[in-house]
């Protein structure tokens, strides 16, 4: 099928690349002429696993390609929207990208009136959809499709070829048959319902993973002051098949693009209906609190922060992603900082993005050198380059042998065993 893509970020370029894979042909838009052009040249704008590969090999086969204009894509019989749906100053979705993208949508329409489908794959309030069907109504033969993604960075690629279910929000059966031509070969349950249940099973879904780490966040609290050991607890509760254990991790704090906007939109959402979501709310005090709670565990360790060199690993929300985007990270940063602390930081990614923000930090280009005259060494982000160290060099360059581990991702008890002080999240 021929598709067009609008917005080449994380999902629309994932999106584009793994449709030109299943043999349709792509055409991806982006209102970033830079990005379009490095697209164009083979190079992936974004760090995701294995995307820049295959971005090449579609361009080889002449099975993508890159444009700023949305009408050269007259042929186009699927239109995805994949623009971003940012937290906006008041905490809703801001839906000006999505607005924008509609009315290209339309313009194209006018230009070429085809029978197509209009797939929204941005995460957008509930409503929206059916109110993007009736704006285009005026556009006879388009169908509005609600599709929301649920691939994760990191994997992106990955997710997008082997996804966990698809859910299809249409109101006419030619959009759905369309859809299941579009992604036949995907083995994946489908749920075909309407546009507003497809919107609200992606915020639900986010919301209630985003539960889940704040649960255990809260729990790691009370394992320190219990003398208990969250990691063990997690691992107890996670082989209950009702509870199961993805994302039980305690640390410090979820990040990243979508759980703290989507979050925040969904409370805004059911406010705007007078209906109060009390636990979300908490879960989202919870993860503020959380980098705050962990920093005040350093403090104890060292009352005065002032001077001391702390060393902080992996500045990207999580691995895998040049994503800094609510990363803890700058949280953890901006407390150290503010304490006085000199910070070397060190991402195989990120540091670039995180230096914008911070330039008086210091970055370094391998994980060691950051624990160099270290009075601590605090891990952000689990990147493996962040966690296979040599500790012994570590051990003998470090001031204070003291390790903050802010993903229970440090092998622990060998640690003490070699001699230095570790402290995990929640664990004795
Ligand atoms: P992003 O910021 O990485 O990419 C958005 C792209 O859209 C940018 O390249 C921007 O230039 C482009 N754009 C904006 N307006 C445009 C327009 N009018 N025409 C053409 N291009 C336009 O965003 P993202 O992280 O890919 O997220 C996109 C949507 O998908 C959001 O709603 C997000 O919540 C949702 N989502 C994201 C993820 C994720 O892992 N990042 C996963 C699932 C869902
Ligand atoms: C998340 C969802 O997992 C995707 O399904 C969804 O499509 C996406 O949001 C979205 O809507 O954008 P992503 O944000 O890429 O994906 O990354 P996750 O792996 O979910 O991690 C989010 C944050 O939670 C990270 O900061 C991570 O470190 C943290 N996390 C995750 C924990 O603290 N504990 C865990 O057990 C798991």
């Amino acid at each position: 099928m021929k598709v067009a893509v609008i917005g080449t970020g994380y999902v629309g370029l994932t999106t584009a690349v793994s449709l030109a894979m299943k043999g349709h042909e792509v055409l991806g838009i982006d209102v970033d002429a830079a990005k379009i052009e490095q697209l164009s040249n083979g190079r992936s704008p974004i760090y995701e696993p294995g995307l820049d590969q295959v971005l090449l090999e579609m361009l080889g086969q002449s099975k993508i390609r890159f444009s700023t204009k949305l009408l050269e894509a007259k042929e186009a019989q699927v239109v995805f929207v994949c623009v971003g749906t940012p937290e906006a100053a008041d905490g809703e979705a801001d839906l000006s990208y999505l607005h924008a993208a509609l009315q290209d949508i339309a313009s194209l329409h006018e230009h070429s009136p085809v029978e197509r489908i209009v797939v929204i794959k941005s995460t957008v309030p509930v409503g929206t959809g059916d109110w993007a069907a009736d704006s285009l109504r005026r556009c006879n033969q388009l169908h509005v499709v609600s599709n929301p993604e649920f691939l994760r960075e990191g994997c992106a690629l990955e997710d997008a070829l082997n996804p966990s279910r698809i859910i299809v929000g249409a109101d006419s059966e030619e959009a759905v048959a369309v859809m299941q031509t579009l992604y036949s070969g995907l083995s994946a349950p489908w749920v075909i319902t309407t546009r507003a249940n497809a919107e609200l099973i992606k915020y639900a879904s986010n919301a209630y993973l985003a539960a889940r780490i704040s649960f255990m966040n809260e729990l790691a609290r009370l394992s320190t002051v219990l003398g208990t050991d969250v990691t063990v607890v997690s691992h107890g509760m996670g082989l209950d098949s009702r509870i199961g254990p993805q994302f039980l991790r305690a640390g410090v704090g979820y990040g990243g693009s979508c759980f703290p906007k989507d979050t925040i939109a969904l409370l805004k959402l059911a406010n705007q209906h007078g209906v109060t979501l009390g636990l979300l709310e908490k879960v989202r005090e919870v993860n503020a609190s959380q980098p705050v709670w962990f920093i005040e565990q350093l403090a104890q360790k060292i009352p005065d922060l002032s001077g001391k060199r702390i060393a902080v690993l992996g500045l990207a929300f999580k691995p895998d992603t040049d994503d800094i985007r609510e990363a803890p990270a700058l949280r953890i940063l901006a407390a150290l900082q503010a304490a006085g602390a000199v910070v070397s930081a060190y991402d195989p990614i990120a540091a670039k993005a995180v230096a914008a923000l911070f330039p008086d930090a210091e970055y370094v280009t391998a994980p060691e050198a950051a624990f160099v005259g270290a009075y601590a060494a605090v891990l952000v982000t689990e990147w493996q380059e962040c966690v296979k160290l040599d500790w012994k060099l570590i051990k003998e360059q470090m001031e204070r042998p003291l390790l903050f581990d802010g993903r229970n991702a440090w092998p622990g008890d060998e640690l003490k065993k070699a001699g230095f002080e570790y402290q995990g999240v929640g664990r004795s």
